[in-house]
Formats: C-alpha cells, structure tokens, sequence
C-alpha cells in the first residue's frame, strides 16, 4: 500500500474500506479529503464507501457470523483476541495518538492522557467479558427443564461521531465482539483514519476476515445505508440527536433491527455557595472547555448560586483568557481548533446569537489565527433559560452562566430542556448532593468531580439524550439476545 507523508510528517498508512480482511477501494473509486482542522487543508484522500460497499461489508459480516471460525470460538478466546488488540494499541499508542490529534485538532497532550489510555482500558474491560456473559436455570412449573442462553445479536452497523473517534470505536467494538457479534462500521467522514489503524491491528491480533468491517464514507452516502439495511439486526449510533432520528425511523421502516443511541445534551453543572471554591472553579471549567468543548456531556449550563456569582464568574473569565490556544502538536497546547469548517461556523453563530439575545460576553468570541478553526475561549453571563444558547447544543469553546437562588428552583430549571445526558453538582452538603442527584433526570451525575469516565460504569441518556447505556455491564444487554430453552423431561 502506497504511503503518503502528511502535512504533519505522519504516515497515513491506511486510507481504504476494510471488507472481509482485505483493503479495498471503494466500489465507485471515490475519495474523500480528510481535513487537518488545524491548517484547514486535506491530509489525505480516504476511500469514499457507499450502498454497494456497505452491502459488500455486510455480507461479508453475516458470513463471518454464520460460518468459519468465530461462530465456533471459545468465549475464552475472543476474550483472548481482544486483549491482544489492546496491547497492540498500547505498543502504537503514541503513533495513534499523533494520528488523532493531527485527524481532529485535539491537542496531543489529552490524546495521551485521555483517549489512548481510556481506548485501551475499555477493549480491557470487555474482553474479560467474554467468557462472563451467561444465562440462567429457571425453575418453571411441570416436568421441564428450562434454561436461557445469551446468544449474539449478529450483523451489528455502528456509525460513530468525531469528537472522541478511537474511544467511541472501543464503546462500540468492545461489548459487540466480545460477545460474538460482527461488526460493519463507518467511522465520521471528519475522523476516520485512527478508526481504520485500530482495524489493521485488529485483523493482526488474529480476528477472522469479515468479523469486523470498516466503511468510511459520509453520513447520508454510507451511514444511511447502514441503517437501513435489511441485513443489519443492530445499529448503534453516537451522534447529533436530528441524526438519532433518522436512524430510528430508518431502522423502523426496514427491519426493525434493534437501536442504541447516544446524542446530545445540554448537560446542567451546578454549583453551591458552599462548595469548594478552588475545585468548583476548575472542574466547572474543564466540564465545557475540555476537547474544545465538544463534548456531549459538556456541563454547558453553569448555574452559580447567586451569592457567590460575582467572584466566580470572575475566576472562569481569568481562566479562559490564560488558556493556551494553537498548535495541537504542541505538547503545552491546552485547546486546538473545531473540527470542521462546518462545526466552526455553527460555534460562531451561536456566539452571535447569543450577543443577539442580550447574553453578556465577557471574554472570547473571536476566531484564533488566520488559517484553521481555532475559537477563542468564550464566556457569557446572565444567560436565561430560554435563549438559544441555553437550548441548543453549541458543541464548542463557550460556557453559559446562568444565577440560581434555591434548590427546587434549580431542579426545575435543570430538567427544562429535551436533553438528559448528564449533570453535576458542586457542594459540601450531602443533602443538596442527594437531592440533585435525584431530582436531575440525567443518565450521569457527578458529584465534585466532572467527566470522570471508567469502561465499568454505564453511561448514556434519558429522554432525547439516547436510547440505551454504553459501557460497564449495561452495554451487555444491547449486543445480545436472549434465548429460552425449555426440554421435557
Ligand atoms: P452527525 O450526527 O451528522 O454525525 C455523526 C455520525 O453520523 C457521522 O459518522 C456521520 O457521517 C453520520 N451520519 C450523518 N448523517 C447520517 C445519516 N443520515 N444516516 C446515518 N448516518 C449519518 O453530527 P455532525 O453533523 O458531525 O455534528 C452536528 C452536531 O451533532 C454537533 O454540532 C453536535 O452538536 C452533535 N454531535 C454530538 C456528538 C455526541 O457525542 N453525542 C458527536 C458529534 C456531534
Ligand atoms: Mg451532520
């Protein structure tokens, strides 16, 4: 395969679809440009895959589910392949995260202490479940022998967004293979090249050809298909929740194969007059700034208890005007650019829609540079429940601060929204941590910390937040069925 250096001195070693082990070009000869987010010109051009591609890859899925040797594998031993792709990942880890920062913009020193070590801890996690995943004896009535077995869903698409691509992946391949399902994925047209390095070393820790599939291309050219393939009996998606529409209506109209979702939020942080200033400060500006502030469990409704609003407020602008913007390959970089042309504009105009609104901007709103996305950290204040910028996702480098006085009230105003994905609050009380915590409907609540993941504990959202957990024992659920086996004695 031909390589190519980029614009970073980084080899793009693979750039096509991987359908039944081989790599392929797409079908039509079609390519697209993955784009450097930090100078805004391609890296390279990426195998573009649609219908007739994403009918290859799932063929060659079912095939690999019905016969050869992953039917027939010992759970044991997926359990074994999956370990080996983590410590092939580890072993690649700081080439993979160059690859990430340089596909996505996020600054290279949160693709080394964030993503690679979270990716491999989750491929960790799942292959110990492999062999854990069992059924149960059930005592009915009569002279029968009743049992359930937790067999494998079969051909699962996974369509995955660009803001975490190499840890999303491990969410999605993580509890599918381990409990023997296949796999057609299509990684974000804005990110796909980490997606197809992890593929390669999946097919060199040992997994048998078309057990797992990949199929870059854009969302309505080969996502679409995805979803509504009539040979697809699972479609697990992380993305924008008008998208999370789609692929139910898609899954709906063709066979009802089974849905996970995990979309959007408007995630509340709310913070005591008697919290731990310090920590408050910090943990309540990681929530939003952290990846450029793309993240779907962003805490992007700060509400500040009104006594302590001032000083804090203050604290978080001095923060943001000292964040150190540029270069994502610059190990001291704390914010790189948006992803996309397209994400930055939508930022934008949420920054103008909120000066519209009578939000006031204290620090911020400007693009950084002359070339690439980058946006300079934003904050606004006296934001009010129902401007835009306190319903809508932005997805980007700008923090909302709303007043509060009361707990009910804050409650109420947290749960004023279609959103549930996550929420956290700041006190010393363990009455106000227990009375948000409850009264939040949010899949997620964190109590004095923020964005604290772990593969063992389940994570997703209530109402348009999602349908389903990821990660932990949850995620089980979704990549299974259950059989009931009843013998006459
Ligand atoms: P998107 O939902 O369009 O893209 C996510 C994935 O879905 C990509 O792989 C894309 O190619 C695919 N896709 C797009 N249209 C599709 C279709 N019709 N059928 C099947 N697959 C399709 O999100 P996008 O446009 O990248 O970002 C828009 C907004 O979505 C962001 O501003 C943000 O608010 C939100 N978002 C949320 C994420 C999360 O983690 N929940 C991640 C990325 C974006
Ligand atoms: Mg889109």
């Amino acid at each position: 395969m031909a390589v190519a250096p980029s614009p970073a001195g980084i080899e793009i070693k693979y750039k096509k679809a991987l359908i039944n082990g081989e790599w392929t070009d797409a079908a039509s000869g079609k390519t697209f440009d993955t784009i450097n987010p930090a100078t805004g010109e391609p890296i390279c051009g990426v195998a573009e895959c649609e219908k007739a591609d994403v009918d290859m890859a799932v063929k060659s899925a079912r095939r690999a589910f019905e016969t050869g040797p992953w039917p027939k594998m010992n759970a044991s031993d997926r359990g074994r392949l999956m370990y080996k792709l983590a410590d092939l990942i580890e072993k690649n880890m700081e080439e993979l995260a160059r690859l990430e920062s340089l596909d996505n913009g996020k600054p290279i020193a949160d693709s080394m202490a964030a993503d690679l070590p979270l990716t491999i801890a989750c491929y960790r996690y799942y292959a110990g479940w492999a062999d854990k995943v069992h059924g149960k004896t059930i005592p009915v009535n009569g002279p029968f022998h009743c049992y359930t077995r937790h067999e494998p869903v079969g051909v699962c698409g996974q369509i995955i967004p660009w803001n975490f691509p190499l840890l999303m992946q491990a969410w999605k391949w993580g509890p599918a293979l381990a409990l023997g399902n296949t796999i057609v994925l299509k990684p974000a047209e804005q990110t796909p090249l980490s997606a197809l390095y992890v593929a390669q070393l999946a097919m060199e820790a040992g997994y048998p050809a078309g057990v797992i599939n990949v199929v870059p291309g854009m969302g309505p050219g080969a996502g679409a298909p995805i979803a509504s393939h009539h040979d697809v009996d699972k479609v697990a998606f992380t993305g924008s929740t008008e998208v999370g529409h789609l692929i139910m209506e898609a899954a709906a109209k063709s066979n009802l194969k089974r849905v996970s979702l995990e979309l959007g939020g408007k995630s509340p942080n709310i913070v005591f007059a008697d919290a731990d200033m310090d920590a408050a400060v910090d943990g309540s500006f990681f929530a939003l700034f952290f990846n450029q502030g793309q993240c779907c469990c962003a805490g992007s409704r700060l509400f500040v208890e009104e006594k302590i609003h001032g000083e804090f407020v203050d604290r978080l602008v001095a923060k943001a005007k000292a964040r150190k913007v540029g270069d994502p390959f610059n190990k001291q970089t704390e914010q790189g650019p948006q992803v996309s042309d397209e994400q930055f504009g939508k930022v934008m105009g949420y920054i103008e829609a909120g000066q519209k609104e009578g939000a006031k901007m204290l620090c911020g709103g400007g693009r950084v540079g002359d070339k690439g996305y980058f946006i300079q950290p934003t904050v606004f204040d006296d934001v009010k429940d129902d401007m835009k910028i306190a319903q809508e996702e932005i997805f980007g480098p700008v923090m909302s601060v709303l007043k509060f006085k009361d707990m009910d009230e804050v409650v109420q105003r947290s749960n004023r929204t279609a959103y549930g994905l996550a929420a956290a609050v700041w006190t010393k009380d363990i009455q106000k941590a227990l009375r948000i915590s409850n009264g939040v409907r949010a899949g997620t609540v964190w109590v004095n910390c923020y964005d604290v993941f772990d593969a063992a504990a389940p994570f997703g959202g209530f109402k348009q937040s999602g349908i389903g957990r990821e990660l932990g024992e949850y995620a089980l659920e979704h990549y299974s069925e259950v059989k009931t086996v009843t013998i006459k004695i």
